[in-house]
């Protein structure tokens, strides 16, 4: 029945009748918060484009911790910067690298948060690759065996989830095969399934100092006006056995949040980028936009799209933004 009988209006006069028919509501249950781990002690260096983030030492990363535990953010996720690259990365496999004894780190003193480590090799190469680079490419199946080394190095160390963020194809197919192989079934495999060759990486480079030194990723992340292949993607890495599929970035690619959301009975995960946070946090420092609101209203349209995870900087902000 339309108008004049049927006005929408009715149920939004009140803030009781809006609690009643809403339809979605974040919470901090959603949430995944991403942390920069460094070399050292009591060191914890500011990064100037991601204001309140920062690179930390194992020490301050088990308080960061604790603290977004407390506020009931369920998960971190792990991005090491090591004190050595070399052209193959191979820190990224050492047992006792920055990523391994920082997971040790936190399940000793933080037992119940979970912890996932993102499985990529550009913070740990010199030329800023996320794989090998032989002739100027980056070779896909060498650098596979790199990533089976890493993912096994984290599960080592107790990680209770890897995140293969290299966009190689068969990478998740791999990895699955090299944990089974060593005892690790039960470690579930988060892929990076749809990710975006994005100019919102910026930040997020300056964080982990992982700019390609030659060349840009359009050789292996994801063309942005591609859909359909986005999906082909997430379905590739479902039958290689992704527990969960992410899409990357989040709120300019809520088509695809919500066509894989149609598509896909696996959980999915949103990674609201370093530089989707550093937008927010600068317009809101010039005082263009409300911070916490535009905070709040991304992440829940992000969840509405159907994202069952957000990875997101803001996620002690939004969890303590969720309690008040
Ligand atoms: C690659 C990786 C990147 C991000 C997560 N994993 C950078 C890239 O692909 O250049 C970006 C995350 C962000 O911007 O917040 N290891």
């Amino acid at each position: 029945m339309p108008f004049p009988q049927d006005r929408l209006r009715r149920l939004r006069a009140s803030a009781g009748f809006r609690r009643m028919v809403r339809e979605t509501r974040l919470s901090v249950d959603n949430l995944i918060a991403p942390f920069f781990v460094m070399e050292g002690r009591d060191v914890r260096q500011p990064i100037v484009s991601m204001p309140g983030q920062g690179r930390v030492s194992v020490d301050h990363l088990i308080k960061d911790a604790g603290e977004v535990q407390a506020v009931g953010v369920p998960a971190i996720l792990l991005f090491g910067i090591p004190a050595r690259k070399d052209e193959l990365g191979s820190e990224a496999w050492a047992p006792d690298g920055i990523v391994p004894r920082a997971v040790r780190a936190v399940k000793d003193r933080v037992p119940d948060l979970m912890v996932i480590t993102d499985v990529c090799v550009d913070e740990y190469t010199t030329h800023g690759h996320c794989g090998i680079v032989k002739d100027g490419q980056v070779m896909n199946d060498e650098t596979l065996a790199c990533l089976q080394k890493m993912a096994l190095t984290h599960a080592r160390a107790g990680a209770d989830m890897v995140a293969p963020s290299d966009m190689m194809d068969g990478r998740v197919g791999a990895i699955r095969q090299a944990l089974d192989g060593q005892g690790f079934s039960h470690v579930p495999i988060l892929s990076y399934a749809a990710k975006f060759a994005s100019c919102l990486y910026a930040p997020f480079r300056e964080a982990a100092d992982s700019s390609p030194k030659f060349g840009d990723r359009q050789s292996y992340q994801m063309d942005p006006a591609n859909l359909r292949e986005a999906l082909r993607e997430i379905e590739l890495d479902i039958q290689e056995g992704a527990d969960i599929v992410m899409i990357k970035p989040a709120l300019p690619y809520l088509d695809v949040i919500h066509a894989a959301r149609q598509a896909f009975d696996r959980p999915i995960a949103a990674y609201q980028v370093s530089g989707e946070y550093s937008m927010i946090k600068a317009a809101a420092q010039l005082g263009w936009l409300d911070g916490r609101r535009t905070m709040l209203e991304t992440l829940l349209a992000i969840h509405r799209a159907g994202a069952d995870l957000i990875l997101t900087y803001f996620a002690k902000e939004a969890a303590e933004a969720l309690h008040e």
